[in-house]
């Protein structure tokens, strides 16, 4: 027999509003520096995958009227002030702090450690490759709302197009045809485009001849285009790198001072395991993977637009679980991608308020976010010791 209906216990309809009252009133008064302090701390960010203790992120807490907190993020943070503020009153208020909260949120890009063997190059404080398994799995459009979507979060920004069997980033920037000069006879100036720094093999050669590179060639044109480029004072230099994970891939890896590597991939590319011979590669050269990407994982249709898994769904979550990288973003297999990318303005310029753009975003923050909790470089901190003998 079924027992018969009884309310939950309340306690919260038999009190007077005085006692409400009187509840928050304590509430209020327990509102210490140090216990906000505590609950900030605690909170994990997302894109981080850490709480902001653990990131040293709560620079300054103050209470007086409501609770003023100043965090400083290692990731450009445009685009995240509301998000965050709401995200942060509700995780206050849940640990019993309800006070208004005014964020004070600001982003402090630090350069961040490469391999062991290479110096960090000046200027640049992250270089950033993008690498796939094998050509066409949307490497170079990934790399190119990525470096978009980080100058438009509010970082400085640069795309060294790499892929010297088919330099696409010219068509993608809408830079076709242009040529960089050099004005103090000696640097290349880099183009620009929508706010991002642009060099590519394929302003300098001619598309309408192939060319025939030999691989140490190709190594020594790339960085020669690296090191000979002007990029000026730069959060994030994306590299295109060329498809695939043969010798001039790994030289390359080698070579470059690498701060953290994003991997594309399709679904089929999971199945064929051509992304985990990119993971590997970067292991090898001991490069962090940040994690990847599952491009063209959902397919929205473009009649009805209704979205579907039509390779089957969640291989990029398994891949990233075996090999304990992060899942940095899943993007759609959108028509309007490819047309957005074709006609030089990528999705995330192109209608950035549209969710293709907000899954770019989101990959972007993602990415930035893992970079962010990875070692800093200490080369520029640490001066030389000297021992004195007395
Ligand atoms: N998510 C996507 N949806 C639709 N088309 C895409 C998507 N990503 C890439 N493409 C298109 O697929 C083709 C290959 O992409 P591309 O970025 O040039 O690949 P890769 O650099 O890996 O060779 C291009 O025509 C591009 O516009
Ligand atoms: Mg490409
Ligand atoms: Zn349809």
């Amino acid at each position: 027999m079924a027992a018969p209906y009884a309310p939950p216990p309340s306690t919260l309809y038999n009190r007077t509003p005085q006692s409400l009252y009187a509840d928050r009133e304590t509430m209020t008064a327990e509102t210490t520096p140090d216990a906000v302090r505590e609950a900030l701390e605690s909170y994990v960010d997302p894109y981080l995958g850490e709480s902001l203790g653990a990131a040293s992120a709560v620079e300054e807490v103050r209470v007086g009227a409501g609770i003023e907190a100043r965090i400083v993020l290692g990731y450009p943070v445009g685009g995240y002030q509301a998000q965050l503020q709401q995200a942060l009153s509700a995780h206050l208020a849940s640990r019993g702090i309800p006070d208004a909260l005014r964020l004070d949120l600001r982003s402090n890009i630090k350069a961040h450690a490469v391999q062991r063997n290479l110096k960090p190059l000046g200027e640049i404080a992250n270089v950033v490759a993008v690498a796939s398994g094998k050509g066409g799995v949307g490497k170079s459009t990934v790399a190119v709302n990525l470096a978009l979507a980080w100058a438009a979060q509010g970082a400085r920004v640069g795309l060294l197009d790499a892929d010297i069997y088919g330099p696409s980033q010219p068509i993608m920037l809408g830079l076709a045809g242009e040529r960089p000069t050099s004005p103090d006879g000696k640097k290349l100036k880099p183009l620009s485009a929508h706010g991002v720094s642009a060099m590519s093999i394929g302003f300098l050669v001619d598309e309408q001849q192939p060319m025939v590179w030999r691989g140490p060639m190709v190594t020594q044109a790339l960085t020669q285009l690296l090191s000979e480029t002007n990029w000026g004072p730069l959060d994030y230099l994306v590299v295109d790198m060329p498809p695939g994970t043969g010798d001039i891939q790994l030289t390359l890896a080698q070579r470059v001072p690498v701060a953290g590597a994003v991997i594309v991939t399709t679904p089929q590319d999971i199945a064929l395991a051509d992304a985990r011979k990119g993971l590997k590669m970067f292991d090898k050269v001991a490069v962090p993977v940040l994690g990847v990407v599952e491009n063209m994982s959902i397919h929205v249709c473009s009649n009805c637009g209704h979205a579907e898994h039509i390779f089957g769904a969640g291989g990029g979550t398994r891949m990233a679980a075996e090999y304990g990288v992060r899942l940095l973003g899943e993007l759609p297999l959108d028509a309007r991608i490819r047309e957005e990318t074709d006609a030089g303005h990528p999705t995330v310029v192109a209608e950035p308020d549209s969710p293709r753009a907000h899954a770019y975003f989101e990959m972007a923050r993602n990415a930035a976010g893992a970079l962010a909790m990875r070692a800093r470089d200490r080369s520029a901190l640490f001066p030389k010791i000297v021992i004195e003998e007395s």
